[in-house]
C-alpha cells in the first residue's frame, strides 16, 4: 500500500456554485491530508499545459473556455493510494453517469462542468503538482489522527 499525492482542482463551477467547502469536507472526512491549497485563475497557457493530452481533441476549446472562466482551487491531497481513491470519490467524467455517492454523481449532471479534477496516475500527479505548486508551497506535517485511520500492518 503506497502513500501517494494527487493534484486536485475544484473547477470553476464548484467555486461558482459554492460547493468547495462541501467537497473539501468529503476529502477531510475520508481521512486524507491536504498538504497544498491555493486559489488561482487558470490561464489559457496553463490550461494547455495541464490538459496537454486533450489539446487536439474536438472538445478542447470548450474545456479551455470553461476552466479559464473563473477561479479554481488547486489542492495536493496525500494519503493511502490517494490517486485512485480520489478518482473513486470523484466519480466518472459525465455527471449524468457518475454513481450516486460520488462528488460528480451527487452534485452535477454535466459532462464538462463536473466540478473536480484529479490526477489519473502517478506520472500525471507528479507533473500536475509541479505545474501548480512550487516545492516551498507544499506543507509536510503529521496528523495525530493518522494512527486511527489505518492499521500499522496495512
Ligand atoms: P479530469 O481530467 O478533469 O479529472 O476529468 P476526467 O479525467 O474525468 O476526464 P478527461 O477525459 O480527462 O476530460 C477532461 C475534462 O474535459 C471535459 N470534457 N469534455 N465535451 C466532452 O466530450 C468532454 N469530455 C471531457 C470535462 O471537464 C473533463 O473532466
Ligand atoms: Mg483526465
Amino acid at each position: 500500500m503506497a502513500t501517494e499525492r494527487s493534484l486536485l482542482l475544484f473547477k470553476p463551477d464548484a467555486i461558482q456554485r459554492r460547493l468547495a467547502g462541501r467537497i473539501l469536507t468529503r476529502i477531510e472526512e475520508k481521512g486524507y491530508k491536504i498538504i497544498g491549497l491555493k486559489m488561482l485563475r487558470v490561464t489559457p497557457e496553463l490550461a494547455r499545459q495541464h490538459y496537454a493530452e486533450h489539446v487536439e481533441k474536438p472538445f478542447y476549446p470548450n474545456l479551455e473556455s470553461f476552466i479559464t472562466a473563473a477561479p479554481v482551487i488547486a489542492l495536493i491531497v496525500e494519503g493511502p493510494e490517494a490517486i485512485s481513491v480520489m478518482r473513486g470519490m470523484m466519480g466518472s467524467t459525465n455527471g449524468r453517469e457518475s454513481a450516486p455517492g460520488t462528488i460528480r454523481g451527487d452534485f452535477g449532471s454535466s459532462r464538462q462542468m463536473n466540478l473536480i479534477h484529479g490526477s489519473d496516475g502517478p506520472e500525471a500527479a507528479a507533473r500536475e503538482i509541479d505545474i501548480y505548486f512550487r516545492p516551498e508551497e507544499i506543507c509536510e506535517y503529521s496528523l495525530d489522527l493518522a494512527p486511527w485511520m489505518l492499521a500499522s500492518d496495512e
